[in-house]
């Protein structure tokens, strides 16, 4: 694959101010061709599907997309090595589809799960349900109506899964914005992290129901909502967009439509939040995730295969929850907090 398997100086800058950096023609067009081909054989897009099947998800055809790409190379020299992946995201969103019409800015790992319908029935400390037996299950290891993990450490210390970088590659082209792009709330990820270094240092959680961030918030309409973000952060990013041009066609100024064609690639800190945003073309927007994290010296479970690598935004757990012994000189979740609190301690060119 011709092209720079490294950032430009202006890249890099950029890279560090913005949270993300696009990367153009990262992919061998025949391979995203071939790649596009196979996802809508395999999964027709009428409807949007949070899981692809797993055959698709892990056939060297989809990841290679990632694997023989120049970002997994750019990668290796800007960030450092990291394990081989073994799936992927596949994220179409159907032409007309408007994903309930509101974005959802997040930073990836933390729970989701369906929520009371009304106020009365979130404690507004923790923004945990009352009733949260009913809603996250017996305890709150043990699923019940949750999907995904409230906690990743059985000390309940840290809600949040984390890695390093989210690489989204584009199998059509996104360059008109309203089309389903992948937005992310440009330069908040230093707010980010300053959030989680607010929250080591008072002792507290880091991620949901820690300080200054409730699990479950009440909006504007007075509506119990998921909080994908600590408390603030999407308020300061409306107050930077105040001064930046309109987008024509985009109804969202803090967030940051991500313009690319088939072929290229978008890399975004796991601090940098983002969110799909609606499609109103014609054309179903296909987008491939692989999330990277920088291999660990003295993790016993790197590049082992239940752990996920390029699908998980847990990588600390098994890919499906299931706890991994670790031996007591490695402890990932002290590890984890240190790195989500610095994250450009995961790049070698910072
Ligand atoms: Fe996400």
């Amino acid at each position: 694959m011709p092209g720079s398997t490294s950032l430009t100086d202006g890249q890099r800058s950029d890279f560090v101010r913005d949270g993300f950096v696009i990367v153009r023609g990262a992919v061998d067009p025949e391979l995203a061709v071939r790649a596009r081909d196979r996802i809508l054989a395999a999964m027709p897009p009428t409807e949007r599907r949070l899981l692809a099947p797993a055959a698709l998800a892990t056939h060297p055809e989809i990841t290679g997309l990632f694997r023989e790409s120049r970002v997994a190379a750019l990668l290796r020299r800007e960030m450092g090595p990291f394990p081989d992946v073994v799936s992927c995201q596949i994220a179409v969103t159907p032409g007309f589809d408007r994903l309930g019409g509101k974005p959802f800015p997040h930073v990836d790992g933390g729970w989701s799960g369906p929520i009371p319908t009304r106020a009365e029935d979130i404690d507004p400390e923790r923004g945990r349900p009352r009733d949260a037996a009913r809603w996250f299950g017996a305890n709150d290891d043990v699923r019940g109506t949750n999907d995904g993990l409230l906690w990743q450490d059985p000390d309940r210390r840290i809600a949040l899964g984390s890695y390093t970088a989210l690489v989204g590659i584009a199998l059509n082209d996104q360059l008109e914005p309203g089309n389903g792009q992948f937005a992310v709330l440009k330069g908040m990820h230093e707010e980010v992290e300053a959030a989680f270094r607010m929250q080591r240092e008072s002792g507290g959680v880091i991620g949901a129901e820690g300080p200054g961030w409730p699990r479950i918030r009440i909006d504007e309409e007075g509506r119990p909502v998921m909080n994908g973000l600590p408390a603030g952060i999407r308020a300061k990013a409306r107050e930077a967009a105040a001064t930046t041009p309109r987008v024509e066609g985009w109804s969202w100024p803090e967030l940051t439509p991500i313009l690319l064609a088939a072929g290229d690639a978008v890399i975004a800190l796991h601090s940098c939040p983002h969110t799909a945003t609606p499609n109103f073309g014609p054309n179903p927007r296909m987008n491939v995730y692989f999330r990277i994290r920088r291999l660990r010296e003295g993790n016993p479970h790197e590049g082992t295969r239940r752990v996920g690598h390029g699908v998980s935004d847990h990588p600390d757990r098994g890919y499906f929850g299931q706890f991994l012994d670790y031996p007591d000189s490695y402890d990932p979740w002290t590890t984890s907090i240190a790195k989500l609190c610095d994250h450009w301690s995961e790049w070698d060119f910072a």
